[in-house]
């Protein structure tokens, strides 16, 4: 029997990737987004690699569409058997110039949509004894400047993913959090955030990744595959959290460093006169 993967925010970027990734292994998938366009380009791909499955339009912000999903794929599939917690937007700016609105619509797509999809996913994993794979990102090991509110919510969902990786053994439920640091894709194009130079700053850092969502995918595969926990696709990344773990203090300097820099381009986030 063909295994089953459901995966959110899989009309673009790495959740496309994930999608032809595990489709190419010839799997299942149930594939949503809020982008319907993207999605059904997604399928078309996925169907050319060798996999198949179906599209739905879900809004993670909404448990009952998360919950009809879940009722689709045990109609459609019999169950589940890996949950991709991958749905998020972008968003930047110094902590006093983000406003309350912003903190909630941040997490609530990066932090409680990942805690709504688990909760609506959890009976079928627990049947299948299957894996939950939530994308977090560096920003949750790394805290940098300008980003206070992505960085709480994706600190979030390691915590979250921790707190089920123990919860969970019992059940025999896997869990896996991966934390890439920052690769092109669509992502911009949901960025909210009080300051437009820092949008600027953020595509500079996008663009210059050495590795593409494909290139994650694949090692996100890989280290699925071995059972790995906490998943740091990019070498730089994983150096830099070492480092945090052995030299905090040095991490905190250079991130009060990068703050000053990044006050010093950005005209509305600079210093009161
Ligand atoms: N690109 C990066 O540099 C980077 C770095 C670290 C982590 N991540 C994380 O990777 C994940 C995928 O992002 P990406 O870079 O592929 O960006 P992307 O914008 O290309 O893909 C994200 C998808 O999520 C969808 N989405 C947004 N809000 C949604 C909602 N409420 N309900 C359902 N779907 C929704 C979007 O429509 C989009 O198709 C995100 O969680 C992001 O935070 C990205």
């Amino acid at each position: 029997m063909p295994m089953r993967m459901m995966i959110t925010g899989a009309g673009s970027g790495l959740g496309r990737e994930i999608a032809l990734r595990w489709g190419r292994e010839g799997w299942q998938l149930a594939l949503c987004d809020l982008n319907e366009a993207g999605l059904q380009e997604t399928l078309v791909q996925v169907r050319a690699v060798g996999g198949d499955g179906f599209a739905q339009y879900c809004d993670v912000r909404d448990y009952s569409q998360l919950v009809a999903l879940a009722q689709r794929c045990e109609q459609q599939f019999g169950g589940i058997d890996v949950l991709v917690n991958n749905a998020g937007v972008a968003s930047g700016g110094f902590f006093a110039e983000l406003s309350l609105e912003d903190w909630d619509w941040q997490l609530s797509i990066n932090l409680m949509g990942v805690v709504k999809g688990c909760k609506a996913f959890l009976p079928l994993l627990e049947r299948s004894h299957g894996r939950i794979i939530n994308i977090a990102s560096m920003a949750a090991l790394m805290q940098g400047p300008g980003m206070s509110n992505y960085n709480v919510a994706k600190a979030g969902v390691v915590a979250l993913s921790e707190s089920l990786l123990v919860e969970l053994r019992d059940a025999q439920v896997g869990v896996h959090v991966v934390c890439p640091s920052f690769f092109q894709t669509a992502l911009l194009d949901s960025f909210r955030g009080p300051t437009p130079t820092m949008k600027a700053q953020v595509a500079k850092l996008l663009e210059s990744s050495p590795i593409s969502a494909a290139d994650i995918a694949d090692y996100m595969y890989a280290e699925v595959a071995r059972g790995a926990f906490m998943i740091l696709p990019h070498e730089q990344g994983r150096a830099a959290w070492q480092l945090k773990q052995r030299q905090p203090q040095a991490l905190y300097d250079e991130m009060a460093t990068m703050a000053t820099r990044m006050r010093a381009r950005s005209p509305v986030a600079g210093p009161a006169e």
